[in-house]
């Protein structure tokens, strides 16, 4: 036991902690929340649903899910004064640098008064992140093209609120398509949690520390952004776009290949999956049917996308490494085609997974064998030595 990280021989990875909230089998490629799988929950439920399943464990009855909806709709709007925050930003700054601004910022307007001792409070800044993130997230992209912010309409769901935040402007009305409204929460539920991945672990040792929710789903945040995790979205879909053309494929596949070129295929191979990842296989689904309503029979990028799917999953490589499409591979063709640009992917993925995120924090907090995280390190530095004076180096 080394404090927060307790090394289990049994494991050829280092086990961060012990939690009920999300299982995955890699080499079947299963995922759950509480238990249930996530093809029936993507089918059959919705975002808030899962939001209140991840947070106590449970589906919720009509009541409960009422009771749970209302209370969330309670704390869409943020503070006036974020507006002042937001508008300091560069006008071309990266949405998912307001993201982690804006909400580490939220710390100021809540941290004296969220006691994450009472369960009663966290459960409180639980539903605040939950239903704030939305507003921030539509207000980075709102303010990155030069819109006037939309206010959240409580009488939308949590999926068609968001999208009548980022798509409606004041000088003209804006029906939410009910197939984009649905694609758009299951694609939420599809990214909710997904065990302790590098984000959730941020946000677990940022907590740890004791410091408040909003500053720890910062941190979570900023992890979320790299490339190599849910930046992958919006760097898979900019593969896409280079690649350009299903002849450019063999190219690139051998170029992901080569030890030497440090290329990797964006939105293929996962830590923990080395089977198909469940999550693709539905945001394959929700991607086809977004075209299809939208009237997008020929998009070159799916083309190139389904074609380097069935290249790599024929090429040997692939196969002895066990690389498949992760969730990202679809996702960026899906959210391009309902109409954001590249720099929202991700800030989408951090939307969806701040409840994971919220919902992992409160599990480590309720644990009374939590400890501050504290990592070890192997040194393989200079041993011990003498100071050695200027003149003498
Ligand atoms: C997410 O952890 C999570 O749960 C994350 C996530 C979540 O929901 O939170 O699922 C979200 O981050 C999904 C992953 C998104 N990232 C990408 O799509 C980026 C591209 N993928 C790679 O960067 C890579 O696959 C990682 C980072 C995802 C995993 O890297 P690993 O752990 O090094 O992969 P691995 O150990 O399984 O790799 C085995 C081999 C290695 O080669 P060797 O050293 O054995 O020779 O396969 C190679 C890797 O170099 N490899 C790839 C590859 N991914 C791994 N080669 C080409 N293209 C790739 N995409």
């Amino acid at each position: 036991q080394t404090g927060y990280f307790t090394y289990d021989p049994g494991f050829t990875s280092t086990a961060s902690c012990e939690s009920d909230i999300t299982y995955i089998d890699g080499d079947k490629g299963e995922l759950l929340y509480r238990g249930y799988p996530i093809e029936q929950i993507a089918e059959k439920g919705n975002f808030l649903e899962t939001c209140y399943l991840l947070l106590n464990g449970e589906l919720p009855t009509k009541q409960e899910y009422d009771e749970f909806s209302y209370a969330i709709s309670r704390h869409t709007m943020v503070h006036e004064q974020m507006q002042y925050f937001l508008r300091g930003f560069r006008r071309d700054a990266h949405p998912m640098a307001i993201m982690v601004g804006m909400v580490g910022a939220l710390s100021a307007f809540y941290h004296d008064s969220t006691d994450i001792n009472d369960p009663q409070q966290r459960m409180i800044a639980s539903r605040r992140m939950i239903a704030k993130i939305p507003t921030i997230a539509s207000m980075a992209y709102k303010y990155s093209i030069g819109q006037p912010v939309v206010y959240p309409r409580n009488d939308l769901s949590y999926a068609e609120n968001f999208l009548h935040m980022c798509f409606s402007v004041p000088a003209e009305k804006y029906n939410v398509s009910p197939v984009l409204a649905d694609a758009m929460d299951k694609i939420f539920i599809l990214h909710a949690d997904h065990e302790q991945n590098a984000s959730t672990s941020t946000v677990r040792l940022a907590g740890s520390s004791g410091a408040n929710p909003f500053a720890c789903i910062a941190a979570g945040i900023a992890c979320l952004w790299g490339p190599a995790h849910g930046g992958a979205n919006e760097a898979a879909l900019n593969m896409l776009q280079e690649i350009g053309s299903v002849d450019r494929i063999p190219e690139y596949v051998a170029k992901a290949k080569d030890k030497n070129d440090p290329f990797r295929l964006m939105g293929f191979g996962h830590r923990v999956y080395k089977n198909y990842d469940p999550r693709a296989k539905v945001m394959q689904q929700t991607c086809h049917a977004v075209l299809k309503e939208l009237g997008i029979n020929d998009d070159p990028l799916l083309d190139v996308a389904m074609e380097l799917e069935r290249i790599a999953l024929s090429d040997e490589y692939f196969i002895e490494k066990k690389l498949y499409p992760n969730i990202d591979f679809y996702s960026g063709i899906t959210l391009k085609a309902m109409g954001f640009p590249t720099t929202m992917f991700t800030v989408l993925f951090a939307l969806a997974r701040t409840v994971g995120w919220i919902a992992q924090w409160n599990e480590m907090i309720e644990d009374p064998k939590q400890r501050i995280g504290r990592p070890r390190q192997l040194f393989t530095g200079a041993t011990q030595r003498e100071y050695v004076d200027t003149a003498k180096r």
